[in-house]
């Protein structure tokens, strides 16, 4: 089996400018890596991606959490457990921790019904590792306001504080596989605490 690697945190947190990093970087010592997303991983993920981030949709909570599980299940098992049973590693841009945070504690949808749709979609797959990035929500919303805002972007900054609040709790709750990361640090300053934290943990 391969190495399942996770980046999570709020919009902005810098996750996927450390995602790429280390997928060059391990692809450099060449090893087996793929670089990958929720939603939108996939050619059918990215259709269901363009209708999650359209700013003119108008999309109900429920329909909405339907949409990021319909993705992950195309995306979990079409994608990703190939490639781990291919003794891939997995690089993956966001996971089931995006959907607790930002559908259970930002928009209130019942957190059981969360966890059963994650546990069906993936078929439990937990990950390796899960890299959490944590900043205050203005910075996170300051490197944002240099772009134009998909529509969940365009959430309040309570939104927002939710969570980040909601990703602190999963990261209590999940402690054997979450790492916080200061995402105030420099690009360089955090890509070397990654590069450590999986030299320690998985000798590469
Ligand atoms: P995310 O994938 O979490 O939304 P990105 O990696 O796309 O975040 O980064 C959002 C913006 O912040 C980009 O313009 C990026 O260049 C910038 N950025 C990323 N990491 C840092 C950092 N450590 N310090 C300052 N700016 C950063
Ligand atoms: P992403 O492309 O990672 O945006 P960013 O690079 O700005 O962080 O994710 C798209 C949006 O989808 C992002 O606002 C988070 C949201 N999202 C959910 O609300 N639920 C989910 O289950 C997932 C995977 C993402």
């Amino acid at each position: 089996m391969g190495l399942f690697i996770v980046f999570e945190g709020i919009d902005g947190s810098g996750k996927t400018t450390q995602a790429k990093k280390l997928y060059h970087y391990l692809k450099e010592k060449n090893l087996k890596t793929v670089l990958t997303k929720e939603p939108g991983g996939t050619e059918e993920g990215k259709k269901i991606r363009e209708i999650l981030l359209n700013k003119d949709y108008s999309i109900p909570p429920i329909a909405e959490l339907l949409l990021y599980e319909a993705d992950r299940s195309i995306h979990i098992n079409n994608f990703v457990k190939p490639k781990l049973n291919n003794n891939f590693i997995v690089i993956s841009d966001r996971y089931i921790y995006s959907t607790l945070a930002y559908q259970h504690f930002g928009r209130g949808i019942e957190r059981r019904i969360i966890d059963f749709l994650n546990s069906i979609t993936t078929g439990d797959l937990i990950p390796d590792i899960v890299f959490l990035f944590d900043i205050p929500v203005e910075e996170s919303l300051r490197r944002l306001n240099r772009f134009e805002k998909d529509r969940i972007e365009k959430e309040s900054i309570d939104f927002h504080k939710k969570l980040r609040e909601g990703f602190l709790k999963l990261a209590k709750e999940n402690e054997e596989i979450f790492y916080l990361i200061d995402a105030t640090k420099s690009i360089e300053d955090i890509f070397r605490d990654i590069k450590n934290i999986l030299n320690i943990r998985f000798n590469i």
